[in-house]
């Protein structure tokens, strides 16, 4: 397929698989050594240089921090070999630091790619978000209702009663009325450590995952990132920055947030064309981590685009003498 600025060449979706499987790798040699940064370091170097090698004319939009205080992967670095497309790139060379310095199931490696233009340019600040599946209609959810008016709308909609349902959190105490409120409606809560990306994608299948929604507040750029895969997957999100100082206020405004109580929806955070690729650094629910032994590394990755709504599951048995990163 030609590439043109409205739809982004297919062959760039299998190309980012190298480049979460490089990063997933390169964490996944110092899982468990307690030291986060080292293994954040070292996803970021080798998902840098993958990226460097795409036909691309790549910005980071959604990065390692910005410019002053992230050297590599910050949000307005340029990437790729500028023989290509014009595309944004949101990614998290590892998502879960702190699960993988302890080895816990669920960090990842990922990144999202679109057209240029296309992924909000969301400062490293957090985001409330709420998030469902593909079976619902738009508009199911909202942030300015309440966690029981929203409970109950999945439950009309899903056929069900609210105690039937189950609700995806991340366990932090900033979240102690959420969770309160949710456990008053009688629905059931899945509290997680760490790691909203993939507790947004869970909703995505209810029927494997048990969870049907996902609340709370976490890290914008995890929020865009979580967005580009339900544009691919299927599902809503909707999230709204926490812009709680006169500085993010204006941190976000350079990036183009005119009001910072905007709530934005899945396609306000990632649209047009958008792929999406995740390989597994620890064991999770919805991928395997790095295998290592004599002979090969196995990478099992999930890799999809919107526009066509293929949801790729790879697994790749790499010569364990082949260099990464
Ligand atoms: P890191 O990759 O930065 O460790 O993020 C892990 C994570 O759990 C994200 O998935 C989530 O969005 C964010 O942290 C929540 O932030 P906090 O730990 O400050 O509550």
């Amino acid at each position: 397929m030609a590439t043109s600025d409205k739809s982004l060449g297919r062959i760039l979706t299998l190309e980012l698989v190298r480049v979460t499987e490089s990063a997933a790798i390169a964490a996944a040699r110092l899982r468990g050594q307690g030291d986060e940064k080292a293994a954040d370091q070292v996803a970021v170097d080798a998902m840098r240089k993958e990226l460097n090698r795409l036909p691309i004319d790549g910005t980071v939009v959604i990065g390692e921090g910005e410019r002053d205080e992230a050297p590599m992967l910050y949000i307005g670095e340029e990437v790729g070999t500028k023989n290509g497309p014009k595309v944004d790139i949101a990614l998290d060379p590892l998502e879960c630091t702190t699960v993988c310095a302890k080895n816990l199931p669920n960090s990842l490696a990922v990144v999202a790619l679109a057209q240029g233009g296309s992924l909000l340019h969301a400062p490293d600040v957090y985001m409330d978000k709420i998030a469902i599946g593909p079976d619902y209609e738009p508009g199911t959810v909202d942030l300015d209702k309440s966690p029981s008016e929203n409970l109950a709308a999945v439950a009309r909609q899903k056929g069900c009663e609210v105690k039937d349902l189950t609700a995806c959190i991340l366990d932090r105490p900033r979240h102690a009325k959420l969770i309160e409120e949710v456990r008053g409606t009688g629905a059931a809560i899945r509290l997680i450590g760490d790691g909203d990306v993939a507790g947004v994608i869970h909703t995505t299948d209810p029927a494997e995952t048990g969870i049907d929604i996902y609340f709370g507040i976490g890290g914008a750029p995890e929020g865009v990132l979580a967005a580009a895969a339900l544009r691919c997957i299927g599902g809503q999100i909707q999230g709204r920055l926490i812009l709680d100082t006169p500085e993010k206020v204006e941190r976000a405004a350079r990036m183009g947030v005119d009001d910072p109580n905007r709530k934005y929806s899945t396609e306000e955070m990632a649209k047009g064309d958008v792929m999406f690729a995740a390989t597994g650094v620890t064991d999770g629910n919805l991928l395997n981590g790095v295998k290592f032994s004599k002979e090969e590394i196995v990478t099992h990755t999930i890799v999809m685009r919107s526009s066509t709504k293929t949801v790729r599951e790879i697994t790749a048995r790499h010569k364990a003498t082949e260099k990464f990163g």
